[in-house]
């Protein structure tokens, strides 16, 4: 049986799913009683923001392909199906230098684009055997735009922007839509290293529940959905 919108019944997996924006999707999500697996790299902290949500928990380094494939599989196992795969988990560069770290370079790449590679080519058959659904993509307004201060974020995220255009017509003929949602900069851990400098300028900040509602709206329509910002962006 399908379930093409979130709902009673519908299935989700949200990678980063601890995160500001992981948490804030994954209530939005469990209001409308959706049954929610948030997966993101294994701590205490991780497995007790998941029970408080009332979601389940699964341990995930969205850079290991293999584990990619068995926390997909442990969905499958555990609750049925997988009909929605957010691809949410993802870093910025720690620290802003004129000297690019290319180690820090390939550790953003790493997780913000070929851990959503990963991440689709996993979910894909598991979400086409529930007849089709969604894989939606937590992008950037830095890859639509260039981010002087962490080059690898900006081309992870124009990467897997182009990776969402690139796959959508051949995940469609599956029923399955694929969306990047670009928001600009959103209260949640990422930004505290330059959080100061926002408040002290009046800079408006996103609510992680702005986004959040974006992204359930990515599912439920299918069509592509993009929050803007100003200026330079996360
Ligand atoms: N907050 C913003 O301003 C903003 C703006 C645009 C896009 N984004 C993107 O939104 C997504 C969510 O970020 P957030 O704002 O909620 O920040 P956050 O730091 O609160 O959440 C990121 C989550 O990703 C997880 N993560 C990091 N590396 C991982 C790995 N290798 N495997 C699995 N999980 C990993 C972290 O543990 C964390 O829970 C990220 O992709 C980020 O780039 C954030």
């Amino acid at each position: 049986m399908t379930h093409p919108t979130p709902g009673p019944g519908s299935v989700a997996l949200i990678t980063g799913g601890t995160g500001g924006f992981g948490q804030a999707l994954g209530r939005a999500l469990r209001a409308r009683d959706v049954t929610v697996v948030l997966a993101d790299l294994d701590s205490e902290r991780a497995r007790s923001v998941a029970a408080d949500l009332g979601c389940s928990f699964a341990p995930l380094d969205v850079t290991d392909r293999a584990a990619n494939e068995a926390v997909v599989a442990q969905v499958e196992a555990e609750h049925g199906r997988l009909d929605a795969a957010y691809l949410n988990a993802g870093i910025s560069a720690a620290k802003s230098e004129d000297e690019l770290d290319l180690d820090e370079f390939l550790r953003v790449v790493d997780i913000d684009l070929f851990g959503v590679v990963y991440g689709a080519v996993a979910a894909r058959p598991a979400i086409k055997r529930a007849g089709g659904g969604a894989i939606v993509v937590t992008a950037s307004l830095a890859g639509l735009s260039p981010m002087a201060g962490d080059p690898g974020y900006s081309v992870a995220k124009g990467g897997a922007i182009a990776f969402v255009r690139s796959m959508a017509p051949r995940l469609a003929a599956e029923g399955t839509t694929i969306t990047a949602i670009c928001p600009g900069f959103a209260d949640t851990p990422i930004i505290d290293r330059i959080r100061e400098q926002f408040t002290a300028a009046g800079f408006p900040v996103l609510s992680a529940d702005e986004v959040a509602a974006a992204m359930v709206t990515a599912w439920e329509s299918g069509e592509p959905a993009s929050l803007g910002g100003s200026g330079d962006s996360r």
